[in-house]
């Protein structure tokens, strides 16, 4: 199926060398065992330091990230050996036991079998490892996250039981296929899954709305690419930014849509426009996240010290003789924009040829 180009394993060693990544590393040795290793099978085996920088590394090609700064932490945990469903979920679970350290989040990847030359690796469904449900409802409306309400059909058709009293914030089942075409179900267990329930710190009318969100963004359908080899179940996280949560998940319109219900407990009038009533609800939702996630003690970035970070991250790589490449639109936050320093420049364009790299879903 798929063969390995010995040039972008080449490209890979080289890059490690000269970064100096691999202590020991004799770069004309292990180039030599690869091209055998490749004639023979058609793919070759990363050591584990390699599959740990490639991680690293794809990270920090990662230019919608505005976290790249802690690239050099990212922890891996290599997997490569476990190859059935209910194993792979039971790694899952583990991964996310271990990233979450009671809110402690530690960024974390897991990586699973790559695509060979005889055989497909395995593919993880879901398009992060925790998410919620969004179930259609007669009306028209969706109950939950509005994003998922394919997914949900999908595990649904699968034989996946909503809870008997169905939410706005069920979390829903691992979706794992070990071999194409059998896809296997898997629940998370409630102990794996930290939330923040969300208060606000002055408006007391805000905690009744029982409002929630989970504490770990890990994402799950992209597939890892190093030195030519792909691995299509690698699942990463890092840390939540508040604004992630406030000013997208539970703000866009095609999501929770939630501004309309707070501006009218704020008292503002949402007939008009020109009262600034997003806004204004925008900033309290946001800020509601933050603290309930502080209070929580769970990590979370606020978007103007992570804009600094980035800043600092960028000088850095510049420093190391690369470029950082960037994507405006991502980078810049979706609240208070130009009153971070991340707004007020450009960036280099991404090279979506750049490996190693996290690749579009597909
Ligand atoms: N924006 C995505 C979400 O709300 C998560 C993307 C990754 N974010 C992160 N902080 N690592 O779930």
């Amino acid at each position: 199926m798929t063969t390995v180009e010995y040039a972008e394993a080449e490209e890979f060693i080289r890059l490690c060398a000269a970064e100096g990544a691999l202590p020991g590393l004799r770069v004309d040795d292990r180039l030599a065992q690869i091209k055998e290793e490749i004639a023979e099978t058609g793919s070759y085996r990363h050591t584990q330091a390699e599959l740990a920088y490639g991680a690293r590394v794809a990270w920090r090609n990662s230019a919608r990230c505005i976290g790249r700064l802690y690239w050099r932490s990212l922890r891996v945990r290599d997997c490569r050996h476990v190859r059935d469903a209910a194993g792979i979920a039971g790694e899952c679970v583990t991964h996310l036991r271990e990233a979450t350290r009671q809110g402690r989040i530690r960024p974390t990847l897991t990586v699973f079998a790559p695509d060979g030359p005889a055989a497909p690796g395995p593919r993880i469904r879901n398009d992060q490892l925790i998410r919620y449900a969004g179930y259609r409802l007669e009306d028209g409306s969706v109950l939950g996250d509005p994003q998922y309400a394919g997914f949900t059909d999908t595990v649904r058709g699968l034989g996946w039981r909503a809870p008997e009293r169905r939410g706005s914030f069920d979390v829903l089942p691992l979706l794992i296929e070990a071999e194409p075409g059998s896809p296997r179900l898997f629940s998370l267990p409630a102990d794996a899954v930290l939330e923040v329930p969300l208060t606000h710190p002055d408006h007391r009318w805000f905690d009744g709305l029982g409002l929630r969100w989970h504490a770990v963004p890990a994402i799950s359908n992209m597939p890892l690419e190093i030195g030519g080899v792909r691995y299509p179940a690698a699942p990463f996280n890092g840390w939540y930014m508040a604004t992630e949560i406030g000013a997208r998940n539970l703000a866009d319109v095609g999501r929770y849509n939630l501004l309309p219900v707070i501006a009218g407990l704020m008292g503002l009038k949402t007939d008009d426009d020109r009262t600034m009533w997003r806004d204004r609800a925008l900033v309290e939702l946001t800020l509601a996240v933050q603290h309930s996630f502080d209070t929580a003690g769970v990590t979370v970035a606020d978007h103007h010290s992570e804009s600094r970070r980035f800043l600092t991250h960028v000088a850095r790589e510049e420093r190391a003789g690369r470029s950082c490449p960037a994507d405006w639109s991502w980078v810049v936050p979706p609240l208070s924009g130009a009153q971070t320093a991340v707004f007020h420049r450009y960036y280099d364009e991404p090279d979506p040829a750049a490996r190693p790299a996290f690749l579009p879903p597909g």
